[in-house]
């Protein structure tokens, strides 16, 4: 049996991805996912990967009587990765109460169950969002945070504090936040990708799901904004590269004896790319064309933004591998299996 790490929301998106790649270096996993946005399923596709099914327990984390049954059952845990939150800005802007007690006491239920099992080890899924529209670019993690743009955000900008306060009081703890950029792609395997419900508000699932038929068009959402082409930058990072940044780091937080006990890494590619260079990629690596137009900025967005990796690289010792071109082609190929598309 090989070292047992919890992962929570591990039927999710990013989760899912992790979980595979835990197995592939000998974890032993454990899910807890409330299947609040994400389905079951996973579970099968993920053994269907690694030849290996994960245990799963399908609960909400702000049930503590779950939590601590939970912990009496699978005794041993030596790390947890802590995914579990709601994610969506619009939504959170709408009903901040949710978010805020969905994403913040399930973080202090986790870390009460640190205390009381004896779980020294967390990696917390943190975000770029804690930068807001930066001053300077790249970001590098000493960046200045700048007041959150949303109710998510401002969830991960006040987790960050909780963690560095808690683990202040607890020499027992020791924590890595990882600052998610942006996310995208699936695995090769195609067998686990992004499942959005309902219509998508982030640009990759809208770009395969207008590929796919699924949406007439995509907006661009705005073409004025001071960048080469007029149209918004983000970093966006493999799904599989950012799922191995977290066996870097559970590594990191079991092995490294010397390594400071809070501690935060950026993970992006440290390449800028914008939404038109993003559907250009796309249309190359795919050979579909996508019918989009230039609309309106959308609200809340920030102009640009991309890291500084250089923390992330030399320090944590991890470092974005897939092109954008390959990570677009495997969010199609995801896209096309699910929508039995030849
Ligand atoms: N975009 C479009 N059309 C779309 C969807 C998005 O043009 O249909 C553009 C956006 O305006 C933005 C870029 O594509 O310029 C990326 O947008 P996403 O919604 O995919 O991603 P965001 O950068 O807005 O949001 C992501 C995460 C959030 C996180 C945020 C932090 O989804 O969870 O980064 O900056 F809070």
């Amino acid at each position: 049996m090989g070292r047992k790490v919890l992962v929570t929301g591990g039927t999710g998106y990013i989760g899912s991805h992790t979980v595979v790649e835990l197995q592939s270096v000998g974890f032993e996993v454990v899910i807890i996912d409330d299947l609040s946005n994400s389905s079951a399923d996973v579970v099968d596709h993920i053994e269907k990967i690694s030849g290996i099914r994960p245990a799963f327990e399908a609960f909400n984390l702000l049930d503590t009587d779950r939590l601590d049954a939970f912990f009496e059952q699978y005794a041993g845990i030596e790390a947890i990765i802590h995914f579990a939150a709601f994610k969506a800005v619009g939504e959170s802007v709408e009903q901040p109460l949710a978010y805020y007690r969905n994403n913040l006491v399930s973080l202090m239920n986790i870390l009460d169950c640190m205390s009381k099992y004896k779980v020294p080890n967390l990696v917390f899924s943190s975000s770029c969002t804690v930068y807001g529209q930066p001053d300077q670019l790249p970001v590098t993690e000493n960046t200045p945070k700048k007041e959150a743009e949303s109710p998510y955000g401002n969830t991960k900008a006040i987790s960050e504090e909780v963690l560095r306060d808690v683990v202040k009081v607890n020499p027992d703890f020791k924590v890595i936040a990882l600052r998610y950029f942006n996310p995208i792609g699936a695995h090769p395997s195609s067998l686990i990708g992004e499942l959005p419900r309902g219509v998508p508000n982030n640009l990759v699932p809208f770009i395969t799901q207008t590929a796919a038929g699924i949406r007439q068009q995509l907006s661009v959402f705005g073409d004025d904004y001071d960048t080469p082409d007029g149209s918004c930058i983000r970093d966006y990072i493999n799904v599989v590269d950012l799922a191995k940044a977290h066996v870097v780091a559970i590594n990191r937080l079991i092995n490294n004896a010397n390594s400071e006990r809070y501690e935060f890494f950026n993970v992006g590619t440290g390449n800028g790319a914008s939404v038109l260079e993003v559907v250009n990629t796309f249309e190359k690596a795919t050979g579909v064309k996508l019918n989009y137009k230039i609309v309106a900025r959308r609200p809340g967005d920030i102009e640009k933004i991309y890291a500084d990796t250089t923390i992330a690289n030399t320090v944590l010792g991890w470092k974005a591998e897939t092109s954008l071109s390959d990570t677009l082609l495997s969010a199609w190929n995801w896209e096309k299996r699910i929508r039995n598309i030849n």
